[in-house]
C-alpha cells in the first residue's frame, strides 16, 4: 500500500497539468439554469445527485472510463448542438457516447467534464419508400435495428452484438456477419449528419464535405457528432443461419490453425465465416481452455455439412450445429444484447484488444494461448475471460478500393480478440489484468508491424497500427483535425493524435 500516497500526488500534478493545457473550468454550478431553456423539453440534465446517475453513467467497462460533472440526455440534434455550444463558451471538455462499449482506456482523460448522451435521441430508424437505405438515429442499438428491418424483409450490416450502437462501429469501419455480402458497416454509409466541435450542423457524403465523409468512415469519431446516418439495406434472400461448433482440448491447437490457414487460403465462398473462441470448458478439459472452432455460414445447415467436410476428419473432441433464423444468430453465439460478453452492470472491468493480422501464425497462437492459459488458470477472478478469433469473410470488403475510406486495415482478413473481464475495485487485479493483456497482445501479433481495428484498440498501440502505415493517412486525417477541429475536442476516443504515450508501451 506504500505506492497509494505518490500515486495520489501524482495524478494531482497531471490533472493540473491537463487543466493549464485544456484551458478548461468546472461546470458552472448554474448549468440547470443557463443550458435547460436551450434544449428541448425532453432532454434532461442529470447530475451526479439524481437517482438516474448510477445508471446514466454506467459504462460496459469501468475501468480507465470517463468521469462526468454532468450529463445530458439529448433528444434531438438542436440539444447536441447546443449543448457543444454551451460547453465551448464555458471552456469544458464534452464527451459524447451512444451505447458505452467503447474502451480505448485514453477515455481516463476526459475527467468531470459535460458528458452527453445519445441514447435517448428520439430519432430511432426509418426504411426510405425506395427500399433501398434506412435513416438510423445515432444512438441506436444494433439489436433495435436489425429487428426493425428484419420484420420488414430486410437486413444490413449491424454489430454482431446487439448491445452496441448502431452508428459508432461504423465510425471505425464496423465488423459484421454480412461483411463478405455487403462490406463494412461503414460501406453502407451514404450520408451522416454532423455536429462539429463547434456546434454547426453539417450534411456529409459524397459530395458536400466529401473530405470529411472519407474520414468519418474510420475514423469518425474523431472529427463530430452524428445525430443520424443514412445506410444502405437489402432484401432478405436467405433468412437462414447455421453454426457448426468444433471443440478441441488445447493440445491439438496446432492441427486445428494449420487447417484452418489452408481453408484460408482458399476462394472462399462470401456466406463463410470462421471463427474461433478459448474459454474455460471444464465438460472438455478440466484442466486448460478449450479451442473451439466454428463455421458460420449463411444458409441452410445441410449446405454448410457439405463444405465442411474435412474439418469433421479433424475429429473434435466435442461437436455440435444448429440452423437458425438471422436474428437468433448472434444470440446462438452468445452475443444477444442481454448476455455476458454484452452485459453493461457497472461493475464489470473489462480489457479488449484487436489484433489484426492476414493468416494463422500457429507459433504466435500457441505463446498467445499459453500466456493466456497461465495467468487464467491461477487468477480466479479472471476465470470468465475469453479470446476470440475473428474470421469474417471478406470479399465485400475488399472490393471496396482501399484508399476510397479512412478504413486502413481491408487487407487483413482475422482479428484476434483477448477479453479480460473482472470486477471492479481491486488495483492488484486491474495490474495484473493490464500486464496479462498486453503480454497477449505482443505474443498474438507475432512480429510483422502491428495493426489493431481501432474500435478494438487499448491505446497503446501505434497510432499508425489503427489508421496505417502508409504516410498519406495520417497525414490526411491531421489535416481534416485541422480544418474540423483545430482544438481537439474529438480527442478521448482513439485520436489520431494521440496526446501522450509512454515509450515503454510502444
Ligand atoms: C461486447 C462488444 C461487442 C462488439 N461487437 C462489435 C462488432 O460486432 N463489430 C464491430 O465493429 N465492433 C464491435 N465492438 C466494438 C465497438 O465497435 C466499439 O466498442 C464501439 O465503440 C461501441 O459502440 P457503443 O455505442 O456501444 O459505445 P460508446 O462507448 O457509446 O461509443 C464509443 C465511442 O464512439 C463515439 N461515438 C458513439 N456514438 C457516436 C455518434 N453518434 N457520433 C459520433 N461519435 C460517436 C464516441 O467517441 C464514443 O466514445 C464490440 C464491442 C463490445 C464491447
Ligand atoms: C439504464 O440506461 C439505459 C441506457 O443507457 C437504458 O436503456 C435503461 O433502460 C436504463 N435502465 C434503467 C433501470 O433506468
Ligand atoms: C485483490 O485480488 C487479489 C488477487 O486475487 C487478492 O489476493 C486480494 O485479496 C484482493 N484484494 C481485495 C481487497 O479484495
Amino acid at each position: 500500500m506504500m505506492w497509494l500516497p505518490s500515486l495520489t500526488i501524482l495524478s494531482c500534478v497531471l490533472s493540473a497539468i491537463a487543466s493549464s493545457i485544456d484551458e478548461r473550468t468546472a461546470i458552472p454550478s448554474d448549468i440547470l439554469f443557463q443550458l435547460t431553456p436551450k434544449l428541448s423539453p425532453t432532454a434532461k440534465i442529470l447530475l451526479p445527485s439524481s437517482p438516474l446517475w448510477p445508471n446514466a453513467s454506467q459504462r460496459w467497462n469501468e475501468l480507465s472510463r470517463p468521469t462526468y460533472s454532468a450529463i445530458v440526455q439529448v433528444t434531438n440534434e438542436r440539444d447536441i448542438s447546443e449543448s457543444v455550444k454551451y460547453a465551448n463558451l464555458h471552456k469544458i471538455p464534452f464527451f459524447a457516447f451512444s451505447q458505452t462499449h467503447g474502451s480505448y482506456f485514453g477515455l481516463e482523460r476526459f475527467q468531470d467534464g459535460l458528458g452527453i448522451s445519445l441514447s435517448s435521441l428520439t430519432r430511432k430508424i426509418d426504411l426510405d419508400k425506395s427500399g433501398k437505405w434506412a435513416t438510423i438515429g445515432g444512438g441506436m442499438k444494433s439489436k433495435d435495428v436489425l429487428e426493425y428491418l428484419w420484420k420488414r424483409g430486410k437486413q444490413t450490416g449491424t454489430g454482431g452484438c446487439g448491445c452496441v450502437g448502431a452508428v459508432s462501429p461504423a465510425l471505425g469501419g464496423g465488423h459484421n456477419w454480412f461483411q463478405g455480402q455487403y462490406g463494412l458497416i461503414a460501406d453502407q454509409v451514404l450520408e451522416f449528419r454532423v455536429v462539429l466541435a463547434d456546434g454547426e450542423v453539417v450534411v456529409v457524403n459524397d459530395k458536400k464535405h466529401k473530405e470529411l465523409f472519407w474520414g468519418m468512415r474510420g475514423a469518425g469519431h474523431n472529427f463530430g457528432i452524428v445525430s443520424e446516418m443514412k445506410y444502405k439495406v437489402y432484401n432478405v434472400k436467405e433468412p437462414k443461419w447455421s453454426i457448426e461448433t468444433f471443440t478441441f482440448k488445447s493440445e491439438r491447437l496446432e492441427d486445428v490453425y494449420k487447417y484452418a490457414n489452408k481453408k484460408l487460403n482458399g476462394k472462399g465462398d462470401p456466406r463463410l465465416l470462421m471463427w474461433g473462441t478459448w474459454f474455460l470448458n471444464p465438460a472438455v478439459d478440466a484442466e486448460k481452455p478449450i479451442v473451439q472452432f466454428q463455421w458460420i455460414y449463411n444458409g441452410p445447415l445441410v449446405e454448410l455439412k457439405k463444405l465442411s467436410k474435412d474439418t469433421h476428419a479433424l475429429k473434435a473432441d466435442a461437436y455440435s450445429s444448429v440452423e437458425v433464423d438471422y436474428p437468433e444468430l448472434s444470440p446462438s453465439l452468445g452475443y444477444a444484447a442481454d448476455q455476458y460478453a454484452c452485459q453493461t452492470d457497472g461493475q464489470g472491468n473489462r480489457l479488449l484488444r484487436g489484433i489484426d493480422v492476414d493468416q494463422y501464425d500457429v507459433k504466435a497462437l500457441r505463446r498467445w494461448y499459453d500466456a493466456y492459459a497461465a495467468t487464467l488458470m491461477k487468477e480466479p477472478a479472471f476465470q470468465t475471460s475469453f479470446c476470440i478469433l475473428e474470421g469474417y469473410s471478406t470479399q465485400a470488403v475488399q472490393a471496396v478500393p482501399d484508399k476510397s475510406t479512412a478504413f486502413a486495415l481491408r487487407g487483413e482478413t482475422l482479428l484476434f480478440a483477448p477479453a479480460i473481464f473482472w470486477g471492479k475495485g481491486n488495483a492488484t487485479l486491474d495490474e495484473k489484468a493490464r500486464k496479462w493483456s498486453r503480454e497477449m497482445y505482443l505474443a498474438a501479433s507475432g512480429s510483422s508491424k502491428k495493426k489493431s481495428y481501432v474500435n478494438y484498440a487499448h491505446g497503446d498501440e501505434p497510432v499508425e497500427a489503427l489508421y496505417g502505415y502508409e504516410a498519406w493517412r495520417l497525414e490526411k486525417l491531421r489535416q481534416l483535425k485541422k480544418e474540423y477541429d483545430p482544438r481537439g475536442r474529438f480527442s478521448f476516443f482513439n485520436p489520431v493524435n494521440p496526446v501522450s504515450r509512454k515509450h515503454s508501451e510502444m
